[in-house]
């Protein structure tokens, strides 16, 4: 059977619905997919995009179609500035599948196992530096910002053996930076980058503030100052990495080293703030939720801080971190480049297309989440994940190129938040805003989460 032609979204609207895509992104996708249904096409400026909305078209994609889509894609060609040619956005597949062969090693969930310990400890002394806090400081804390500082420790330590306690406030506000400017460029790619503006030396700055917090990090390994000592018998991700040589022999270069440990920080830093500020201010809004959760850790725990043994356990809390994910995927939106003609659900899927996934909304479709904007922690009881398709929540992609700090993140956020929900409570403050996610490359809680801290 011949394919049907894709429905047109935006093709009345000025620019192919490029205004409407700037001034609304979730809205204009959103109301386009009440619309036309969950696979349409559209041309901001002329760039050739299309939507799928289906967890059938996600497993087409992502899953059986890896041979007929790639990452060479607009959004990737937004953030290839910062990212260059790490394991993000790299693009070429056999450099890609090189990259990860090397770093997998470092994630699976028994290496992972190993850095639980750094995850919890370093909870443990962000509660006491809240503790100490001057009282004139007030008792609202920016959670955002802290729970930033806190996913870079834990990462640098973890994977780098580096401390970056000092350094990791500018790391932030430099990424802060980068993802308003690519964020505000992705929705309407005017004017070019290239060009000498205020955004392009925005940008600029914050690239070079990044790569010189990188840049410390793998100095301070190679001069082996500091605590950048590894064990030998369990070398780090650095030192492999320093190590590493390909099939023909060649070593890893210091820039595509640099490459890597950027794209990791970057990886794991933004989208764990986000969702564990996220946790903490739902959980402040859904006291019930809250009441639950703290029911588990007193059982659990009884006092002590979490280890990896008690993960199996804490059934509650890692419910409360997957619908997080769900209401708020921080990752929300990815891409991928038709490399040929394709057909999906019976439409043409034209070479050359942008096939945008956006999982904020995908996450929301009503026939797999009955009441969809609700946070509710039992939409992952196992009963309700047994019923849904596999491919109605990706939080963390699929395929080949599936998070490959999946396991790390999941770790880290369950341990993270049961050590907190321990002896504290995150309340609002009173007269506190409704929070609301900003559509940037990730999804960031506009303003930062602000919550005031109470012993329990
Ligand atoms: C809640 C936390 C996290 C979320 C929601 C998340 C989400 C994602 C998603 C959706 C992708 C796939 C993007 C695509 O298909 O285009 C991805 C890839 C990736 N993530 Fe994560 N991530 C998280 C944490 C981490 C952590 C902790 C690390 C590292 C320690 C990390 C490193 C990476 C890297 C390097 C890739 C590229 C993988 C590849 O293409 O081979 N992420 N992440």
């Amino acid at each position: 059977m011949t394919p049907r032609e894709l429905p047109v979204a935006g093709a009345r609207n000025l620019f192919g619905g490029a205004l409407a895509f700037k001034r609304d992104q979730l809205g204009f996708l959103a109301e386009n997919i009440r619309r036309h249904g969950d696979l349409f096409r559209f041309s901001p400026l002329g760039v050739p995009m299309v939507l799928a909305n289906h967890p059938d078209h996600i497993q087409h994609i992502l899953v059986d179609g890896e041979e007929r889509y790639d990452k060479d894609a607009t959004i990737f060609k937004v953030v290839r500035p910062v990212l260059r040619n790490g394991l993000i956005s790299i693009a070429d597949k056999e450099q890609w599948s090189r990259q990860r062969r090397m770093m997998a090693p470092h994630f699976t969930p028994r290496t992972v196992a190993g850095f639980a310990e750094n995850m919890t400890s370093e909870t443990v002394h962000m509660l006491e530096r809240w503790e100490r806090r001057p009282r004139s400081a007030g008792d609202v804390l920016d959670v955002t910002d802290e729970i930033g500082q806190l996913a870079l420790r834990i990462v640098n330590r973890s994977l780098f053996s580096a401390d970056v306690s000092r350094a990791a406030q500018a790391f932030e506000r430099a990424f802060a930076a980068a993802n308003n400017v690519l964020g505000s460029f992705f929705r309407f790619p005017f004017p070019p980058l290239s060009w000498p503006t205020a955004r392009r030396r925005r940008l600029r700055s914050a690239i070079d503030d990044m790569d010189h917090f990188v840049s410390g990090v793998i100095r301070e390994r190679l001069s082996g100052e500091g605590a950048g000592q590894t064990d030998p018998q369990r070398p780090d991700l650095l030192t492999l990495l320093l190590h590493s040589v390909d099939d023909d022999g060649t070593a890893m270069d210091l820039e595509q080293l640099h490459h890597e440990v950027l794209n990791l920080c970057i990886g794991a830093f933004e989208t764990t703030t986000n969702t564990l500020s996220w946790a903490f201010y739902l959980l402040a809004r859904h006291p019930q939720a809250e009441q639950r959760l703290h029911a588990e850790v007193d059982q659990v725990l009884a006092g002590r801080v979490p280890r990896f043994e008690d993960l199996p356990q804490l059934t509650y809390t890692r419910r409360v971190i997957d619908e997080t994910l769900r209401i708020y995927s921080p990752a929300y939106q990815t891409m991928r480049h038709a490399r040929e003609e394709d057909v999906i659900a019976g439409y043409r899927i034209p070479s050359g297309s942008n096939v945008l996934l956006n999982s904020y909304l995908l996450h929301r479709h009503p026939e797999f989440w009955p009441d969809p904007d609700r946070f509710d922690p039992e939409n992952f009881a196992p009963e309700r994940v047994a019923a849904r398709p596999k491919h109605a929540y990706i939080p963390f992609g699929s395929g080949r190129r599936v998070c490959i700090g999946k396991h790390f993140a999941l770790t880290e956020l369950t341990l993270a938040l049961a050590t907190v929900a321990r002896g504290h409570r995150l309340l609002l403050p009173d007269g506190a805003p409704v929070v609301e996610p900003e559509p940037l490359i990730t999804l960031h809680p506009r303003g930062g989460v602000h919550l005031r801290l109470v012993r329990r």
